[in-house]
């Protein structure tokens, strides 16, 4: 039993993890939707469907997608093992320009799993994600390594064609407050069925919601510490403004899509959502599809699709919310977080009472709160009036500049 199928049985016993949290509302520039594009066989709507997204995010289409004319060339897509077409890097981002990415083969894969015991670390609406270690040895300049290997799982039709989007923007992407990729794997046999896995550095710490909230099989946490819980919003802000001076929307911002490393430094994972961002940048466009997570997403995006860099603001005042006061995006009543906040009760209420019952013992610094609670305020304003990423970090910055006296 492969990998893929014995992920895909996973999944259907299962049910797919935390798929209910994101959404792809409607297709607004009235392209096919991607899931029965990509039925085996149909292999000229599926070129269409390339095409339409390369044309919408202004990627190049990936030769790999159409057929099989790299095949065996050692290029991008091949089953071959070699470094992707280095050219496909945009020009000018020498000093910050991520290293080459891999191709691996399908025993390479089934090696890289069985090497960490196959174990699910996480799950998507795209499928499973997987410990992997690369072992010493195992491809020349390659060094031994701990890697997360994401798997697009078939069976979800919706999601199965954002590998292209999030491969392709993770190719171009060097900061370390994103996850890196370190290559990728892509079969699509004649007789069989396509397979495709990103394979990524793996960050060990858990996501921040299981952090915050815990997970139905530990629901006991430990609160993550006042300067810690500053320092991952600062982490996600310096990720963010790198995004945005590319011109990208990352669409998606979450607290289950932030993955913490031992020193609780968070990197942002998951760039199925991300499209590129309007020219000039401070316009809107529309998005070819509204993508988001319920109680994260600005309410006019997502009621007129209309995407902004802003809409990544929105979502980061709402993870400010959710990581500062320990409170739900959505109570269990179906109550937005970033309406209430607004709200007359909570607007007279002291900070004190707004943060849950799981962080109330655990200390805080009150004037912090305050200032960066008005910051989340403002980033849910309407879109004209929300801080520039430039503001924000100066925030940041500021509360990290009187740390030092305050521990003295
Ligand atoms: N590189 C990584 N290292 C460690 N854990 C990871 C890594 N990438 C993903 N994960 C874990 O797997 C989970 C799912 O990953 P990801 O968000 O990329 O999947 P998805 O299917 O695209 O999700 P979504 O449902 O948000 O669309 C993450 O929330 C995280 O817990
Ligand atoms: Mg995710």
């Amino acid at each position: 039993m492969t990998w893929f199928i014995h992920s895909a049985l996973i999944g259907m016993l299962a049910g797919s993890g935390n798929s209910n949290e994101s959404f792809v509302v409607a297709d607004r520039v009235g392209h096919p939707t991607p899931g029965p594009l990509f039925n085996e066989g149909d292999q000229e709507n599926n070129l269409l469907d390339k095409r339409t997204l390369s044309r919408v995010l202004r990627i190049p289409v990936c030769r790999s997608w159409c057929g099989q004319a790299d095949k065996g060339k050692g290029r991008a897509g091949s089953s071959t093992g070699m470094l992707a077409d280095p050219k496909k890097q945009k020009a000018g981002e020498t000093s910050e320009q991520p290293d080459p990415v891999l191709v691996f083969t399908e025993p390479e894969i089934i090696h890289i799993l069985d090497q960490a015991g196959n174990v699910v670390i996480g799950s998507g609406r795209s499928g499973r994600v997987w410990a992997g270690l690369i072992p010493d040895g195992f491809r020349g300049g390659l060094s031994a390594q701990q890697v997360a290997v994401k798997e697009y799982s078939f069976r979800e039709l919706k999601t199965f064609h954002l590998w292209e989007i999030e491969r392709e923007h993770l190719m171009k992407l060097n900061h370390p407050n994103i996850v890196r990729l370190i290559g990728y794997f892509h079969d699509k046999p004649h007789d069989g069925q396509e397979k495709k896995a990103l394979v990524l550095e793996h960050v060990p710490g858990g996501n921040l919601k299981e952090r915050i909230f815990g997970t139905e099989e530990r629901p006991e946490v430990v609160p993550i510490e006042w300067d810690k819980r500053v320092d991952i919003l600062h982490d996600v802000a310096k990720a963010m403004t790198y995004l945005h001076e590319k011109n990208l929307i990352y669409r998606d911002l979450k607290a289950v899509n932030i993955v913490l490393d031992p020193e609780m430094n968070a990197k942002l994972v998951d760039f199925g959502a991300t499209i590129d961002g309007p020219r000039p940048p401070n316009t809107f466009i529309q998005a070819p599809e509204t993508m988001g997570t319920p109680g994260y997403t600005d309410p006019s995006y997502r009621k007129k699709g209309r995407a902004s860099i802003g809409i990544d603001t929105y979502s980061f005042g709402v993870l400010m919310l959710v990581v500062l006061l320990g409170r739900k995006p959505i109570s269990r009543k179906g109550k937005d977080l970033a309406v209430k906040i607004n709200g007359k009760k909570y607007k007279s209420r002291a900070l004190d009472f707004l943060l849950s019952k799981k962080l109330r013992p655990s200390p805080y610094q009150p004037k912090e709160l305050q200032s960066l609670i008005a910051l989340a305020r403002r980033c849910l304003r309407k879109a004209s009036k929300r801080p520039s990423d430039n503001e924000i970090l100066k925030e940041f910055q500021d509360i990290q500049a009187l740390r030092p006296a305050r521990h003295r």
